[in-house]
């Protein structure tokens, strides 16, 4: 079984070829990203982000298909990601999956983008073993769900704010930083202390399975306006303190950290999983990886923790080719809508 995955829900131009066999091996994951453009502007502009994804999409399937050595009457399938995400991001992939469906004659697998995330646990790994917990942390989402198999699904929470990632994104924007602040968070708090400003642990003892983060951005805001005042009022001009970024860095990527690990391991114990899947952009965050590993192993939990290579951890066809593989439910072209507002069911 050869599938051909088309991801565009957002900033991020991707296809994929993958081979399903005893487990899905990569033949091509090609990716073209619009960040430099948002960079510039400090932030995602839809508009912006569609637009060229209508100029990248044709050549990212050129070369994943070069790169594959594949044909496009060799596939069997297309699969493509038709939401949550940027209605005119969507719209691209979705109506250039379904032209090429229309020619080739080939079925449409649509997957939730949110499901593909999950799925980057499974490409060229069949190790997993149910029923296992996901913890999806992108920008736009933080959802912990039950999966006790293939295509089973459950809710258990998510945020009721800002999502992890945007929560990094934003905080970075407060300490001046660019966008996506995420990965420049990381590095800057290799140089700080985790424990340097006491930023709160939002629902970290509820009962639920939910988060929120919002509040972090506002004590950020607190500690940076401090900072500024202590500033002002001294005489010498060099008062910029670079431990200072480096310090709300540190404690600020650790309040989150501490977060999504607790939720996720109280969840795992509960519903007794045999693994942990982290999946998303925030999943790439090394602390958090390794921040997971120490505490499963201290909370003697017999699950398996898995992350996807980092590579498949941020916007990918890949992950989505491979939701596919796993869930192989094929639909006429006539049939598939972008949704933007696409949730887990
Ligand atoms: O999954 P993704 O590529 O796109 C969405 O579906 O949203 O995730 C992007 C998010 C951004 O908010 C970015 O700041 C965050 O993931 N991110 C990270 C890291 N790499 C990406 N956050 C923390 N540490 C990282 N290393
Ligand atoms: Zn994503």
């Amino acid at each position: 079984m050869v599938i051909l995955g088309l991801e565009t829900s957002c900033d991020e131009t991707s296809a994929a070829v993958l081979e399903g066999k005893e487990k899905p091996i990569i033949l091509s994951n090609i990716v073209a990203t619009s960040l430099p453009l948002h960079t510039k502007t400090g932030g995602i502009i839809p508009e912006n982000a569609a637009r060229q994804q209508v100029n990248f999409m044709i050549p990212v399937i050129e070369k994943a298909l070069k790169e594959s050595r594949t044909k496009l009457p060799d596939i069997d399938a297309i699969a493509v990601t038709y939401g949550p995400g940027l209605i005119g991001s969507l719209l691209v992939g979705v109506e250039t999956a379904k032209t090429l469906s229309y020619v080739f004659k080939k079925p449409i697998i649509p997957i939730n983008h949110l499901i593909g995330h999950i799925y980057a646990n499974f490409v060229d790994n069949s190790e997993v073993a149910f029923p296992a917990i996901a913890l999806v942390v992108s920008g736009g989402h933080t959802d912990l769900v039950l999966m006790r198999q293939h295509g089973s699904i459950e809710w258990l929470g998510g945020t009721r704010d800002d999502a992890a990632g945007e929560a990094f994104d934003k905080i970075g924007r407060l300490l001046n930083l660019p966008y996506p602040a995420g990965p420049i968070i990381e590095k800057l708090a290799k140089k700080g202390n985790p424990k340097a400003f006491p930023f709160p642990r939002p629902l970290i003892d509820s009962q639920d399975f939910d988060f929120s983060f919002s509040g972090l951005k506002t004590a950020v805001f607190r500690s940076v306006i401090l900072r500024q005042k202590a500033e002002e009022s001294r005489s010498f001009a060099n008062a910029q303190d670079d431990n200072f970024v480096y310090n709300v860095s540190a404690s600020v990527q650790q309040a989150i950290i501490d977060v999504l690990i607790s939720k996720t391991l109280k969840a795992a114990k509960k519903y007794k999983v045999k693994s942990i899947l982290l999946g998303g952009g925030v999943a790439a965050n090394q602390k958090l990886r390794d921040d997971f590993e120490l505490n499963a192993k201290r909370y003697l939990l017999d699950a398996e923790i898995f992350c996807p290579p980092k590579n498949l951890c941020t916007d990918n066809a890949a992950m989505i080719a491979a939701a596919a593989l796993y869930n192989f439910n094929p639909v006429h072209f006539s049939k598939v809508t972008a949704n933007p507002q696409l949730y887990f069911d």
